[in-house]
């Protein structure tokens, strides 16, 4: 037994959340520790003292040891291993590695991320690339249906497939692992968009064997925000490049990636302090208990809701965020009832739209206690 309690006084006060608000929505930004934080002003104050030191002459070792940390909890190899501001600067970066010619395709699930397929939007517009959803269903009962949904996307002009690891609006957790091994059996690239991955989940990227991983370690790993990372296949290193070119083009991923101007870098340096705080906390008890959070919430909000769950209740499936369907809302309603639901009852929780349908999603962190969630079900029974 963990000697915590999720949501106790001591468990919040390690935040600087708003305590009047019930801030149900860890997945789209994470929330940092007063402690990561603290360590990361120190890591400023360290760099305004002497600037040249820091930023010219120690970054690239200090980086290298951070590397190291980061890519044991990742379980990769660290040459391959790059920091970027977010997972959005390593979906772009995978892209620009690409030739791309016209007709070539993009496999990316129709629960994609809207920003990644604005993304592909651009290389349509660039190149007169196409992009092919996989039709993943939702309600969905088995891993297999994922993989058919890839695999009936898959052509013979994909030159990439996107795998989310875990979907945005509706919170699922893809199987990486299948989905990987499908695209190389076809020859095709992959590109794993584990955005939410990183401390939500155990992550081995020796096994899985993209060709490209990133995630975001400002989420689930708590690190301050600007914080994420690209692991690149030693087949595509000389090939995969920042959007940003600077000093040390043509010097390696690191070089490349970590200078692409001048910038704080303390975000990256402040990592270690981020997974010290969750190793303390103990990493599987932190995910047993945020997944029970939001277990106990799913099924509070479908019963309120009169709908039903829309994936099996297993952790292969969802970790610590969920989603349940909103039959009353239509899906363009979301930005404003999340918003209303702030200013008229102070929750914070997202309202998503995958496929015309609108979703509440939910997210348990350990500065949650259940009855937040049972206020926002009892709520949502009546609320419009
Ligand atoms: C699947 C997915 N990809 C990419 C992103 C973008 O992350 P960031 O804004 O940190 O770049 C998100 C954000 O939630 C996401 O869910």
């Amino acid at each position: 037994m963990q000697p915590w309690t999720t949501g106790s006084p001591a468990l919040v006060a390690e935040w600087g959340l708003d305590p009047t608000v019930d801030y149900l929505n860890h997945g789209s930004f994470g929330a940092t520790p007063r402690t990561v934080l603290a360590v990361q002003t120190a890591l400023r104050e360290e760099m305004e003292r002497e600037l040249i030191l820091f930023l010219a002459r120690q970054l690239p070792a200090r980086l290298d040891a951070v590397r190291a940390r980061v890519a044991a909890f990742l379980d990769c190899d660290a040459p391959g291993l790059v920091f970027v501001p977010n997972a959005t600067h390593g979906v772009q970066a995978a892209l620009d590695a690409i030739d791309w010619l016209p007709g070539d395709e993009v496999v990316h699930a129709d629960h994609g991320y809207g920003a990644v397929k604005r993304a592909l939007l651009r290389l349509e517009h660039r190149f007169g690339v196409r992009q092919v959803p996989a039709v993943v269903p939702f309600p969905i009962e088995r891993a297999e249906q994922v993989v058919e949904a890839f695999a009936a996307a898959i052509g013979p002009r994909t030159r990439l497939v996107i795998v989310d690891h875990i979907t945005s609006a509706t919170a699922l957790i893809l199987p990486a692992a299948e989905l990987v091994a499908l695209a190389r059996a076809r020859g095709v690239p992959v590109l794993v968009d584990g955005a939410h991955a990183p401390g939500l989940l155990p992550l081995s990227i020796a096994s899985l064997v993209p060709d490209f991983y990133t995630g975001n370690l400002h989420k689930w790993v708590c690190a301050p925000k600007g914080a994420a990372v690209l692991w690149i296949h030693p087949d595509w290193r000389r090939r995969a490049h920042p959007t940003v070119t600077s000093h040390g083009y043509g010097l390696g991923p690191a070089p490349e990636f970590e200078w692409t101007g001048t910038f704080d870098p303390t975000a990256w340096l402040a990592v270690p302090a981020a997974l010290d705080k969750l190793e303390a906390f103990g990493l599987e008890a932190v995910r047993a208990s945020n997944h029970g959070l939001v277990q106990e919430g799913r099924a509070r909000l479908a019963h309120a809701l009169g709908t039903e769950l829309p994936h099996p209740d297993s952790r292969d499936w969802y970790g610590p965020m969920a989603a349940v369907h909103v039959p009353w809302a239509q899906a363009g309603q979301g930005p404003e009832l999340t918003a209303r639901l702030y200013e008229e009852h102070r929750i914070e929780v997202p309202f998503t739209a995958y496929d015309s349908r609108c979703f509440v999603r939910i997210s348990g962190q350990l500065y949650n206690r259940p009855e937040q969630y049972v206020r926002l079900a009892d709520l949502l029974r009546t609320w419009r």
